[in-house]
């Protein structure tokens, strides 16, 4: 696996991601995605959309303002316990962001105790209204889930949802972070795909869907482990439950459901863990968290949180803003206030950084190192790249036929010029799972070769069934499924 720092000139190299302000000496903590990194956001943010929004009857999305008045953060505990703990090493001059319970204990790389600088609230802070004195106090949002638990009544009363539901929401979240680091891992400007997930208070546990996850086989250290030997068990979902060591149903299902995203998208499940988190470093609002980690070369690290929030967050609301958040059972006949049983909250540039490095290989291929992302077909910025062999003989013309007509279904280039091997190596490294090309023999019999990525063999098909051939392979079906190798 690349080290951060190579996978970060590895994406510029190939307009994955830029520093942002680059020309102005950039600036920590802000990247730009470029035309290959964009591609594979929006495809990222899509499948999760997908998966959580369109594919259920009980998710609804939306999508709030960023800048959120002063009485929002107040009443949510941002402005009071929101608070990172910043430790110093004398020796290396390196300030760094510590857990509060790690303080008087975490130790600097070069060995050294870090000092405790003090407490700092990472929110950015601006004022809304030109003319000072009527201007307001307001924050940049340092999570999406404010603006799901404010807009709870309106869509409660106008989307007809019944608990248990979900509201999703997609969207930038700013932390002025103390020193942001490891490119796209820790960065000030970030963007979070969140769902707030609610039961009735007292039917956490009533979740008639868990049997989808009950087999997901899952790496977990749990919070006595982390206290004893530090020991990594593999479980599945159903144990997990079974043994309480996730408390309920609805809980284990979204953090099942979640962890089995991933390891549909090709990620290597020897590099996921659950992690629980432990009663010290439990943000103000929950009751119990665990963390999907990543193995990064860094170390294990969050990829993403559930908590359960309990009815913290609906209650914080109540009390502020006077404006009754309950809820009419019609089962029960009681208002209550619903619990966030789970929050599933994960970082789109963190998912992007992982698929991106989980993806990254170099391969000896005849004498020379092949640098191929091995990235699922779904995330790869380019289904299919359509090269024709010569420019010639009319084989440009068939080739941007192909691309015209693929291009209607999936995100397709062409490229015709410089040698085939060279081609076939520049979709390689951007990750194309197929590359297509047109020859002399195509022209006659309307025909092309298929070649896969990963395996690098090819077959020969016609162009009328290349579409639906693509998209079964994108699905996972064998390539000689569809024909004999030609190479
Ligand atoms: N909403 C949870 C988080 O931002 O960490």
């Amino acid at each position: 696996m690349p080290t951060i720092d190579e996978i970060a000139t590895f994406a510029k190299k190939k307009g994955f991601v830029f520093p942002s302000a680059e020309i102005y000496g950039g600036m920590a903590g802000f990247y730009d995605y470029g035309p290959l990194g964009s591609e594979m956001v929006m495809k990222i943010k899509n499948l999760w959309w997908k998966s959580i929004v369109h594919d259920r009857e009980n998710v609804v999305g939306i999508n709030g303002s960023i800048i959120g008045s002063e009485a929002v953060w107040n009443a949510s505990g941002h402005v009071a316990n929101f608070i990172d703990v910043v430790a110093f090493c004398k020796k290396c001059k390196l300030k760094i962001k510590v857990d509060k319970h790690e303080i008087g204990k975490a130790k600097c790389d070069c060995g050294a105790l870090y000092e405790n600088l003090g407490e700092f609230n990472p929110m950015f802070s601006t004022e809304v209204g030109v003319i000072k004195s009527e201007a307001v106090k307001a924050y940049l949002r340092p999570e999406t889930a404010q603006t799901i638990f404010i807009n709870f009544k309106n869509v409660l009363d106008t989307s007809r949802v019944k608990l248990p539901f979900g509201i999703a929401q997609i969207g930038k979240a700013f932390r002025n972070e103390i020193s942001p680091r490891n490119f796209l891992f820790r960065m000030r400007e970030f963007e979070q795909m969140e769902l707030e997930f609610f039961t009735h208070p007292d039917k956490k546990n009533d979740c008639p869907i868990f049997e989808e996850v009950e087999k997901v086989k899952v790496n977990v250290l749990t919070a006595k482990e982390q206290a004893g030997t530090g020991k990594m068990e593999s479980m599945t979902m159903g144990d997990l439950l079974k043994k309480k060591i996730i408390k309920t149903k609805w809980h284990a299902y979204w953090i099942g459901y979640r962890y089995n995203w991933y390891l549909d998208l090709g990620v290597n499940p020897e590099k996921l863990r659950l992690r629980e988190h432990v009663p010290e470093e439990l943000s103000h609002y929950s009751a119990a968290t665990w963390d999907i980690d990543y193995e990064y070369p860094i170390g294990w690290k969050e990829l993403e949180g559930n908590a359960d929030r309990t009815d913290y967050d609906l209650q914080q609301h109540t009390k502020s803003s006077k404006v009754d958040l309950s809820y009419y059972d019609e089962d029960t006949k009681e208002r209550v206030i619903p619990h966030v049983v789970s929050e599933p909250s994960a970082g789109v540039d963190r998912v992007f950084l992982t698929l991106l490095m989980d993806a990254y290989h170099e391969e000896e291929v005849k004498g020379e190192t092949r640098i191929v992302l091995k990235l699922h077909p779904d995330v790869a910025p380019f289904k299919v790249a359509i090269l024709p062999l010569v420019k010639k003989d009319g084989l440009s013309e068939k080739g941007k036929e192909v691309f015209n007509n693929l291009k209607q279904k999936f995100n397709s280039f062409y490229d015709e010029s410089g040698s085939i091997g060279r081609r076939y190596r520049r979709m390689d490294e951007i990750g194309t799972p197929f590359c297509i090309t047109v020859d002399h023999e195509s022209l006659e019999q309307d025909d092309c070769t298929l070649r896969e990525r990963d395996s690098m063999r090819q077959i020969r098909i016609k162009i009328k069934d290349l579409s639906d051939i693509i998209k079964k392979l994108s699905e996972g079906e064998k390539l000689e499924t569809f024909g004999k190798f030609i190479n």
